[in-house]
């Protein structure tokens, strides 16, 4: 410590329990609208790091950047280096189906991926990864508690966001069954496996390959609250 991607000093800085949205100014959204006592742990290459307090509970919150290389650089740091033990992804996500409509939230209970990462970081060959069922059971329970509806499902993890025949989308639903498309959760729960941690992988459904509609990024940022609000009661 530091890592080559992660400036804090020591462990103390960060939470035992890491909420992991994409984008950078989500993960300061969170830590300047939710968390009091904020302090920033990182801002090597803006990937933005908060620890702070909810509810008077400790928890931090950190970016993972876009795809499987990036969320497995930034948790394999977090969880080895750091003594991270839970990381919860907080995602959007693209539905594969008209069952998930815009805004729900669904729990990725596992994630499909045709990626190499899990492959190549730790010789693991099937295409299927489970999130953590201890902390999938602690989101459903909060999930509840809160009123707020949410999904379990298998999800897709892909590397390709442009693909030139993007129609493969329904192949992918009806052979796999995975309800929606993100980039990240199949390396983080690679990544929590290997090491002996815990992950799981919430999404909020942005837009709709099936039905094809969209929200604005201004939507977004409302309707991510509830997503939000489940993930931060992990705070401990
Ligand atoms: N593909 C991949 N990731 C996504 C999408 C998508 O269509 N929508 C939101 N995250």
């Amino acid at each position: 410590m530091p890592t080559p991607h992660i400036e804090a000093k020591n462990k103390s800085e960060i939470a035992k329990t890491v909420l992991m949205p994409g984008d950078p100014l989500r993960a300061k959204f969170i830590a300047d609208t939710f968390l009091e006592d904020v302090v920033k742990f990182n801002q090597v290459r803006n990937v933005l790091g908060y620890t702070g307090t909810y509810k008077g509970r400790k928890i931090s919150v950190m970016a993972s950047g876009m795809g499987m290389p990036s969320i497995g650089i930034y948790s394999y740091e977090l969880y080895n280096f750091y003594g991270v033990e839970n990381i919860i992804r907080i995602g959007s996500c693209g539905g594969y189906t008209d069952k998930v409509k815009l805004y729900d939230v669904i729990l990725a209970k596992d994630a499909w991926s045709e990626s190499s990462y899990a492959k190549v970081q730790g010789g693991y060959d099937r295409d299927v990864i489970e999130g953590t069922e201890v902390l999938n059971e602690r989101l459903l329970n909060y999930a509840k508690d809160l009123g707020i509806p949410m999904h379990t499902e298998r999800i897709h993890s892909s590397d390709v966001f442009y693909r030139e025949n993007f129609e493969e989308y329904k192949e992918i639903y009806e052979k796999h069954g995975c309800v929606g498309v993100e980039m990240e959760a199949f390396a983080l729960f690679h990544n929590a496996k290997v090491l002996g941690k815990k992950a799981a992988c919430l999404l909020t459904v942005s837009d709709n390959l099936a039905t094809k509609e969209a929200t604005t990024s201004e939507e977004r940022q409302n309707a991510f609250t509830n997503m939000m609000k489940i993930a931060l009661e992990m705070a401990e």
